[in-house]
């Protein structure tokens, strides 16, 4: 690779007007030399004195009982497998309360590197690796309990926005299992034991797996890659206060304080087009930087970007279209935490790519937070060129509970 890529650039302009894929290869001077940078000999240097031992990663614990269900506010771990049930005509309350003692029971063993009762693969279950089994209630499950007074109002079907692409198979679900560790085979255990002690409750409707960079492999709390390769995640509410009160719901009856909401949208990533794309397009397109995350009036990720400033061209640096000025909160009390996996499914016989994002939003509130936000995005948003939802749901994700409690008693108990 060398300064001199093939790749045309591509004017503001011409991606305005749907001149955007350029042809050729995708990577031009500056990311060509930041990988010659990182190749060869010194390539070996930096590794060596960035690794640390990962040896102790499978016996790390997250706990489970309090007063909020972990998984959310938990530093990311690098599996998911996200599963939605559908509750069997037969169950009723009574019935969703014993199902989900049983699960209870299964997590909070599960996530403290004990086996299961009666787990068949015992031995599965003594690595946790960080496991987290979080439960959300969709909309469903609150009629099929009689409890829709306890349904938190903006938990309901998500409008249809003019970007979606849905199929079915990929949408709804009465209860969610979120299940996340740092290694795949703990992931594998927890689901298949999950979803054992449910199917005299329910069935499977959909399940998603999807991953992150493994423990270890970039030390030192980086943001995430996405398959474009951009850094996501970046303008998350900050963990303490500024988290707290984007995601939980401070005060109410037991069964609203301490919850909060999760939409699930499954986004097909198409990479080909992508791979047609310069790299300054690229990053006009998000409004970031490829390789440090800086906004374009930048240069460092956390740096706040700039929307009013302009080029010598007198257009914004950062295009009104990106997706960062679209997407773009000040708020605490209006930001959505996202909390997104990488997905990659098995490429067609010709060799396309299945990519994507399984994206993941929680707050507190999911019409004041969530829905001004995608509408924004929905109405104009370079990134779309780009991207398509097929899937999507939304859940509560109801109080945690104490030792002896089970989650969900405060809204089905
Ligand atoms: C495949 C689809 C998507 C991709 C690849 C993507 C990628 C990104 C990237 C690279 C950033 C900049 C870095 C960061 O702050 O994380 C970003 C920011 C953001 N995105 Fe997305 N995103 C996608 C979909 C969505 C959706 C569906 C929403 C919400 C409805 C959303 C909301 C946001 C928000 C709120 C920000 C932070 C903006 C700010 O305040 O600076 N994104 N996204």
């Amino acid at each position: 690779m060398t300064g001199t890529s093939p790749v045309r650039p591509v004017s503001r302009r011409g991606l305005l007007t749907g001149g955007a894929l350029a042809v050729g290869g995708a990577v031009t001077g500056g990311a060509a030399a930041a990988m010659t940078r990182t190749g060869g000999s010194a390539r070996s240097d930096v590794v060596a004195a960035d690794t640390t031992p990962v040896a102790a990663v499978g016996g790390l614990i997250e706990p489970f009982h309090g007063t909020r269900q972990a998984g959310v506010a938990t530093e990311p771990q690098a599996y998911a497998s996200f599963v939605a049930l559908t509750l069997r005509g037969h169950t009723d309350r009574a019935a969703m309360g014993r199902m989900l003692r049983l699960l209870t029971d299964d997590a909070a063993r599960l996530t403290q590197g004990q086996p299961a009762l009666a787990d068949t693969e015992a031995e599965l279950g003594l690595l946790p690796a960080r496991l987290t089994v979080t439960f959300g209630f969709g909309p469903g499950l609150y009629s099929a309990a009689g409890v829709d007074d306890r349904r938190p109002v903006s938990v309901t079907e998500l409008p249809s926005f003019r970007i979606d692409r849905l199929q079915p198979a990929w949408c709804g679900g009465d209860l969610l299992l979120q299940i996340c560790a740092d290694d795949a085979i703990t992931v594998a255990h927890a689901q298949r034991v999950l979803i054992k002690d449910s199917r005299p409750f329910a069935t499977v409707r959909w399940a998603q797996q999807g991953f992150r960079r493994s423990p270890g492999v970039e030390p030192g709390g980086h943001t995430q890659r996405n398959l474009f390769g951009q850094l996501d995640g970046t303008a998350n509410p900050r963990p303490g206060a500024p988290m707290d009160t984007a995601l939980w719901v401070p005060d109410g009856p037991a069964w609203l304080r301490d919850s909060t909401t999760l939409v699930v949208r499954r986004i097909s990533m198409n990479l080909e087009t992508w791979d047609l794309l310069g790299r300054p397009d690229r990053e006009i397109a998000v409004g970031r930087r490829l390789d440090t995350g800086a906004p374009l009036t930048g240069t460092a990720e956390r740096d706040e970007p700039d929307f009013a400033a302009t080029g010598p061209d007198g257009l914004t640096i950062i295009p009104d279209f990106s997706h960062l000025t679209r997407a773009h909160v000040t708020d605490d009390r209006l930001k959505i935490l996202r909390r997104p996996y990488n997905y990659d499914g098995a490429p067609t016989a010709e060799g396309h790519a299945d990519s994507g994002l399984i994206f993941t939003s929680y707050q507190a509130d999911i019409a004041r937070q969530y829905l001004p936000i995608q509408r924004r995005l929905a109405e104009r948003d370079l990134l779309n060129e780009w991207t398509t939802p097929i899937g999507s749901a939304v859940f509560a994700i109801p109080p945690g509970c104490q030792p002896g409690g089970w989650v969900g008693e405060q809204v089905l108990g």
